[in-house]
């Protein structure tokens, strides 16, 4: 071998090595530079065919082209698999986990209804009361009979109450007229202390701008030893300022009569229109947002419970009218129609729960 071709041998070794070590596309740049660039290593050696005799130039010229080809070739190699590995870093750091869970999206509103009720129902759990449900279809006794409505007595047609056809036993189901008969069923099924709201719809044959004859109501209960009629203000007191979220809301207490309480009590809220607006909490006007009362002693001995031990009050809330007050919306119908601009409109996020904690509404 001539001393030429034993340095071919040495510099393709060498820049070989170069490009095996290159660590990064830049570095790899600097050694084809310094190989086959104008007056890199190779091409120096190439520049070197001219002084050749024409004997010696047979020989390297192609060795050197060989050279030449062999470094290009483990160059462009090199080139590839850096590119790869850097393409293969970055699609990792990239990588989404498609297992974690999507941030969630909304679908749809809740309800002004729904949102009252969910409203209502957090203030009563806060205050220690138990959540209870009865049907909507319900039959004389516990609509009427229990509550101490006696037979013929005015009282049930006040109700406007919406009658099925006779059963074979003769008698009639009714869609309930209040919420009133889970107090009956509350008191036949537990035993006193009772601390209870029950949430849901009622029906009276009645429709204009502030009935609908499917309404909504939460009926409250609390039976105890001594249980008496301040513990009622003081309770639907503080119920009325949790809701409307303000500090004082004016209100009254006015008699009224229902056969299952006595006495009786209707409780209105100062209220005052500026412009279009209905303000609530102050002002000359009042609107009536519930009945109320003790438990009548009747109605007590109906379900077993002895009056001479236990005595409490009940409440009737009307749902409609609480979120027509509270959200200022004008006519009542509309709750019930289904225009999907109004719910967008009046509507709540479904993800947001009220609570005490971080506020009822937001
Ligand atoms: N049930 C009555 C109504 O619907 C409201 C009420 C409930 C009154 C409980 C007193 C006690 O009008």
């Amino acid at each position: 071998m001539s001393e030429t071709s034993a340095n071919i041998e040495t510099l393709k070794a060498e820049v070989l090595g170069q490009v095996a070590s290159a660590g990064d596309e830049r570095a790899l740049e600097d050694v084809r530079i310094g190989a086959l660039g104008k007056k890199g290593s190779v091409s120096l050696l190439m520049k070197g065919l001219g002084g050749m005799d024409p004997e010696e130039r047979k020989v390297m010229g192609p060795a050197l082209n060989a050279l030449k080809t062999d470094i290009a070739d483990a160059i462009g190699a090199k080139q590839r698999a850096l590119h790869d590995a850097a393409l293969d870093a970055r699609l990792a750091e990239e990588r989404i986990d498609v297992t974690l869970p999507p941030a969630p999206q909304a679908q749809g509103s809740i309800h002004p209804v729904s949102q009252v009720f969910d409203e209502v129902t957090a203030i009563f759990a806060d205050m220690g009361f138990d959540v209870k449900e009865g049907p909507d279809i319900e039959d004389d006794f516990h609509n009427f009979t229990a509550l101490n409505f006696p037979d013929g007595h005015p009282a049930r047609e006040m109700h406007d109450t919406f009658f099925f056809h006779e059963g074979d036993d003769g008698t009639r189901k009714l869609l309930r007229t209040h919420t009133s008969p889970v107090q009956i069923r509350t008191m036949m099924a537990e035993k006193p202390p009772l601390r209870v709201i029950a949430p849901g719809r009622t029906y009276r044959c009645d429709s204009d701008q502030t009935h609908t004859p499917m309404f909504h109501q939460v009926e409250g209960l609390v039976i105890d030893k001594d249980t008496h009629m301040g513990h009622l203000k003081w309770c639907l007191e503080e119920f009325v300022k949790a809701f409307f979220e303000m500090d004082n809301v004016r209100s009254r207490f006015r008699p009224h009569f229902f056969p299952f309480t006595e006495p009786s009590a209707e409780m209105d809220i100062g209220y005052e229109r500026v412009g279009n607006e209905v303000r609530v909490g102050q002002g000359e006007a009042w609107m009536e947002i519930l009945g109320c009362g003790m438990v009548h002693p009747n109605v007590l001995k109906n379900v077993g419970i002895d009056p001479d031990v236990y005595q409490g009050f009940a409440f009737g809330v009307g749902v409609d009218r609480l979120a027509m007050l509270k959200y200022g919306i004008p006519d009542l119908r509309d709750f019930f129609a289904s225009d999907i601009r109004w719910l967008k409109h009046y509507g709540f996020d479904p993800l947001d729960m009220p609570n005490l904690a971080s506020g009822l509404s937001r």
